[in-house]
């Protein structure tokens, strides 16, 4: 989140250096602060079309920071390595135990599993519990709006 606040306060300076020669501004601009998943109508919101706005970018920024939990053993770059684990670019729509050139658990080879983002999401929350024998021993996430936005950050960086 750090990385979204410093933004912020980065654009309330530049609107206030902007409108600083008028003497009764109008405010031009909207500062979103989005929490991930702070309650039930901001995790609907996502289900929605959503607009490329600030609130999914600001998601994405917080999804960005959560992901350190994975970097020490995913990269997620097209072409990128595999690690301890699998590179996760383009993860989403893709079969699990796919990843080029990876030795997964047989547990996950066979999971038979298609991650979709409700996919990710329930075994973000529990690997083990999701698929029992995975050799996945560390990134559960607890908290449903990290990983909503975990899962935004992915989509979005699998798209460049
Ligand atoms: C301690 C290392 C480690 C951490 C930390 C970790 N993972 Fe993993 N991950 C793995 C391993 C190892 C596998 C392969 C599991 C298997 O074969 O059973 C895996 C598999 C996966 C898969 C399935 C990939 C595929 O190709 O089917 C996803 C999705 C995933 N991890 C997401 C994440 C996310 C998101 C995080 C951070 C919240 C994370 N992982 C944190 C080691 C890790």
């Amino acid at each position: 989140m750090k990385a979204v606040f410093r933004a912020s306060a980065l654009v309330l300076v530049i609107t206030l250096a902007a409108c600083g020669s008028d003497p009764a501004p109008e405010p031009t601009e909207q500062i979103v602060v989005r929490e991930p998943g702070a309650d039930a109508s901001e995790a609907s919101d996502t289900t929605a079309p959503e607009p490329a706005g600030e609130a999914t970018a600001s998601l994405v920024a917080a999804g960005k920071s959560a992901f350190n939990t994975c970097i020490a053993c995913h990269v997620l770059e097209k072409g990128g390595a595999n690690r301890i684990g699998p590179n996760l670019y383009g993860i989403i729509g893709q079969a699990a135990g796919s990843a080029d050139g990876f030795k997964y658990s047989d547990a996950m080879a066979s999971s038979g599993i298609t991650w979709t983002k409700e996919e990710l999401d329930s075994y973000l929350a529990n690997p083990a519990a999701k698929v029992p024998g995975t050799t996945m021993m560390a990134g559960a996430i607890s908290d449903a709006g990290q990983r909503e936005a975990i899962i935004a950050y992915i989509e979005d960086a699998s798209a460049n």
